[in-house]
């Protein structure tokens, strides 16, 4: 198995020391109120306040509608926050990231492009060099088990092979940190067990911060160092879980009874909200 450790780095890191200190994620009270067509804002998010060190494996669950999208977007950088601060290795954040990777519900290929062109995307974009960049996403194309498929267009691969495809392109850029929303949502239980396999395995290698949305509590407990449990629109957190899940897990983990203790302890918070 390769070490993605190994992969030569295409885009300048951030000085690994400096990780230790400052958070890589530091969001304070951030808040987000969308202006509706309707004249009525709607309040999506409720004054956050979270901080994520760098290297974290961080999962967010929460009921539909409750701003989780919208976290992960302010995050991004793709909409602005109304209130509150948000900084990014401590420097406040002022739009995308090249050292950011992203992960959306749906893969969003380009149907016209090949899959090694589709992973090969952020490097485009940023001009990175082409010959790394090639040679860097074929190495994510084995690690996602894709390499026998470099040719091939979208509509020729299944949706968890695509989903794979969309995440060897979040990495191709060598970004610090990897947003993931609902990545494994439209999966079957299977595929999803197979990809929560290994997206810990390319964590554990690849030692990125990620940053996981899920509506489910099982994935969310099996996945996350620590656990962000949301409450409904104006979504707030109402709680979070370190779950103290050994670094190498297999399924297993989840007959633990550290896994059903922290899966009950979601569920009974998510009733009380009248979420079941
Ligand atoms: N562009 C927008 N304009 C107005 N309201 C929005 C917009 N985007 C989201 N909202 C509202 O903000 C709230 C939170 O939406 P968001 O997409 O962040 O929820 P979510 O937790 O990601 O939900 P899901 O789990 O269904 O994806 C919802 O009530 C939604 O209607
Ligand atoms: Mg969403």
């Amino acid at each position: 198995m390769m070490a993605l450790r190994s992969l030569t780095p295409v885009a300048a890191q951030p000085a690994a020391a400096a990780s230790s200190r400052v958070p890589i994620i530091d969001a304070q009270g951030l808040e987000k109120i969308y202006a509706a067509r309707d004249g009525k804002p709607i309040q999506a998010l409720a004054p956050v306040t979270l901080q994520v060190p760098e290297g974290e494996f961080l999962t967010i669950v929460g009921p539909s509608g409750c701003g989780k999208s919208t976290l992960l977007k302010m995050v991004a950088g793709l909409i602005p926050p109304t209130g509150g601060k948000l900084l990014f290795n401590g420097k406040p954040l002022s739009g995308p990231q090249r050292n950011m990777g992203i992960v959306f519900q749906s893969a969003v290929l380009f149907p016209w492009r090949t899959v090694l062109d589709n992973v090969l995307l952020p490097a485009d974009v940023l001009k990175l060099p082409r010959g790394q960049s090639v040679e860097r996403a074929r190495e994510l194309l084995k690690i996602v088990g894709l390499a026998d498929f470099a040719g091939k267009y979208p509509g020729e691969l299944s949706g968890g092979m695509q989903q794979r495809v969309a995440i060897a392109r979040a990495l191709v850029h060598d970004p610090a940190i990897v947003l993931m929303d609902e990545p494994f949502g439209a999966l079957d239980a299977m595929t999803r067990e197979t990809m929560n396999l290994e997206i810990l395995r390319i964590w554990k290698e690849s030692k990125k911060t990620i940053l996981f949305v899920t509506h489910s509590i099982p994935e969310a407990v099996f996945l996350g160092q620590r656990v962000v449990i949301m409450t409904p629109r104006p979504g707030r957190i109402a709680e979070v879980i370190e779950t103290g899940m050994p670094i190498d897990r297999d399924l297993e983990e989840m007959s633990s009874e550290r896994f059903g203790a922290h899966t009950l302890r979601i569920r009974t918070l998510f009733k009380a909200k009248g979420i079941s």
